[in-house]
């Protein structure tokens, strides 16, 4: 079978498309027929070995897989049953989803639900996913539209583009903050953005706290962003951390969080719980189905495609999302 494999070199760990035998495959119960992956930040770091994301090599890159059942000994899934896998340690220590067959655990498998194809389940993917377990988290720390309008940072990637729309469909109004305003401000208020500016109008000057202008974000970047952000939240609203796309450091004070009651919550996708992970997909095929999926996910790349877009992802050159096609 075809595969895009990180294999170890002298620059370091690089994919390539190669030939992999099924019986080669990280241990599992249930063998899924891949039809699309997806391409995430996460994924551009594996690919291009910006980033050591597979910790054994060689291992299939990709972190996230739809497909149909192709054999199960699980007895929750019968062969022919649409399915997906997203995160649960794919590409970092199981072979993942950029490759013709996966092999996973029983427990890591998602059935499709009704309301989604195998195509948009991916366009979604990790991103969408992500987008909307920030929402959950969001909404269960009490954070509700009138707390105030929401900041979406990194908005032009596949996280942002997602929770711009999924929160306006949600009722809040999230303000896009990106390094490409005149670009794409069009695009991002078709999404719903009721506001689109640049990372440096959040400069605090080094303040730790600013004025209170938002009621909450949704932060993909991390480092100076991040620490900007926190210094300009209401009373009582909350920042959910999903990305380090700037950087993993955060240099800041605990002055909001303890003079504003401002919270700081930790998104990990890869290990969701699983009771999360079902309502979360029930919520990505109903009401948080963003509007404008097929715009956002605005390309389908075969295998051999896959290079470039990670060099665009890791240039901060691409939009929206990528859906690779596994089987042509
Ligand atoms: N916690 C989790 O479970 C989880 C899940 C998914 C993703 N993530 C993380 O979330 C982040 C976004 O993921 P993604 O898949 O949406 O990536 P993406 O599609 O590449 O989007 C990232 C966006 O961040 C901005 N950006 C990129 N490099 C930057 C830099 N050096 N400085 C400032 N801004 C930069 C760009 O937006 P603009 O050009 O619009 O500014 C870019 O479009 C990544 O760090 C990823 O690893 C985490």
């Amino acid at each position: 079978m075809r595969a895009l494999r990180i294999e170890d070199t002298d620059a370091g760990p690089r994919a390539r498309l190669t030939e992999v035998a099924l019986s080669a495959l990280t241990a599992g119960d249930v063998v899924i027929a891949a039809h699309y992956s997806s391409l995430n930040y996460k994924d551009a770091m594996a690919v291009t070995g910006a980033g050591k994301i597979a910790r054994q090599r060689p291992l299939n890159a990709g972190i996230d897989v739809a497909g149909v059942v192709e054999h199960s000994e699980d007895a929750r899934f019968s062969a022919g049953d649409p399915v997906s896998v997203t995160g649960w340690l794919l590409s970092e220590t199981r072979d993942g989803g950029l490759a013709e067959y996966v092999r996973v655990p029983g427990d890591c498998v998602t059935p499709l639900p009704d309301g989604l194809s195998l195509w948009e389940a991916m366009a979604l993917g990790t991103a969408g996913f992500t987008a909307a377990m920030a929402i959950k988290r969001l909404r269960d720390n009490f954070q509700s539209p009138e707390h105030g309008p929401m900041l979406v940072t990194g908005a032009g990637g596949g996280v942002g583009m997602f929770a711009i729309e999924m929160l306006a469909q949600a009722g809040f109004e999230p303000v896009a903050v990106t390094r490409r305003v005149e670009a794409l401000t069009p695009q991002l208020r078709t999404l719903g953005a009721v506001d689109v500016i640049a990372p440096d109008n959040l400069d605090t000057g080094g303040k730790p706290l600013a004025g209170e202008r938002f009621g909450g974000a949704i932060d993909a970047l991390g480092g100076e962003t991040l620490a900007a952000v926190l210094a300009h939240i209401r009373q009582f609203g909350n920042v959910a951390a999903i990305g380090l796309a700037a950087s993993p450091k955060l240099e800041a004070t605990v002055l909001p969080f303890i003079l504003r009651g401002v919270s700081l919550l930790g998104i990990n996708s890869v290990e969701c719980p699983v009771a999360w992970r079902e309502a979360i997909w029930r919520d990505l095929a109903g009401p948080l189905k963003p509007a404008h999926l097929a715009d956002i996910a605005h390309e389908t790349v075969g295998l051999d495609e896959v290079a470039d877009v990670c060099d665009a992802i890791i240039a901060g050159e691409h939009t929206g999302r990528t859906v690779v096609a596994i089987r042509r």
